[in-house]
């Protein structure tokens, strides 16, 4: 068993070392995976680019109806066209989401919490592998909490979801939740989202932070970072900027797209940083223009 003696701080990241394992294929630590998981993460990262932007509208699960939300059947055929990769719920997509659609979905699995909790971090496997098969889905999206009271269960459900995700090629996204009391500081995302890598996920999504590189060198699985709460559009595209330029393969911004009154064009900016190498100033010059 390990223990906690003689812990020593981690500090060799060899930040800009490349990824040893790449092997031949280009999402990383996906080498050995199968075909199926393969074509699957194919459809979430662009090949070219070997990023992604996914936009996430699952919040409905624990918040309800979220502003610049209320009506999904609005929102998400108007910004679907900008997009790689659609985060949402089930129920979001089978009842507002045309399947003819060609995007690759990334299907929230996890629930059980709401905005009435004081702790959101007891969660459930609401959603069976047999209905992310039935969906299409390409990934499945399980929240995980460590440092909070649910964390084992939330590892639980994490590792049940990869277990159905190897048995039928499906990758599973790690979503490093950030509980009301914990530090959105390096040192958590580097213990959380090494240790949902570790569970054996083949995508991370976490927050930006100082450091941010040394979590993406120290991760071996791609990582895409969720936007938070909503920035003025230049400081989102920055955050954007700096997520990619830390080594992230993509964002899943929700709230900085869907609150945003440009919604469109943010989403075109965002697409321009991740798949165009767009530096935050360019994205923001590009936007400006576009809202003219
Ligand atoms: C909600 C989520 C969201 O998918 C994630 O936080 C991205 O959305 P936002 O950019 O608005 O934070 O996991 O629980």
């Amino acid at each position: 068993m390990a223990d906690q003696d003689g812990q020593k701080i981690a500090k060799n990241y060899e930040v800009g070392v490349a990824f040893a394992s790449q092997g031949s294929f280009y999402v990383k630590g996906a080498n050995n995976l199968d075909w199926g998981m393969k074509k699957h993460l194919s459809n979430i990262f662009d090949p070219k680019s070997g990023n992604t932007v996914m936009f996430a509208f699952d919040h409905g699960y624990f918040m309800g109806s979220t502003a610049g939300l209320e009506r999904l059947d609005l929102v998400i055929p108007k910004l679907m066209p900008g997009v790689d990769c659609l985060m949402g719920t089930r129920g979001a997509l089978r009842t507002c989401v045309p399947a003819e659609n060609r995007k690759a979905i990334a299907l929230r699995v996890s629930s059980g919490s709401s905005m009435l909790n004081e702790d959101l971090s007891h969660e459930i496997i609401s959603v069976d592998v047999e209905d992310a098969i039935r969906m299409n889905a390409d990934c499945m999206a399980v929240q995980t909490f460590i440092g909070a009271d649910g964390q084992l269960s939330s590892i639980d459900n994490l590792s049940r979801t990869i277990n159905a995700g190897l048995r039928y090629s499906i990758p599973t996204l790690g979503v490093v939740a950030v509980g009301k009391n914990m530090e959105r500081t390096d040192r958590f995302f580097k213990l959380a989202t090494r240790i949902v890598s570790e569970m054996g996920c083949q995508i991370i999504k976490t927050y930006f932070c100082d450091n941010f590189e040394q979590i993406v060198a120290a991760c071996p699985v791609p990582i895409v970072v969720a936007g938070g709460k909503k920035l003025p559009e230049s400081e989102a595209l920055t955050l954007a900027y700096r997520s990619m330029q830390g080594g992230a393969r993509g964002l899943d911004m929700g709230r900085n797209i869907f609150q945003s009154e440009h919604s469109a064009q943010m989403v075109q900016a965002i697409r321009k940083i991740v798949h165009e190498g767009f530096t935050d100033k360019e994205a923001w010059q590009f936007f400006q223009e576009a809202i003219q």
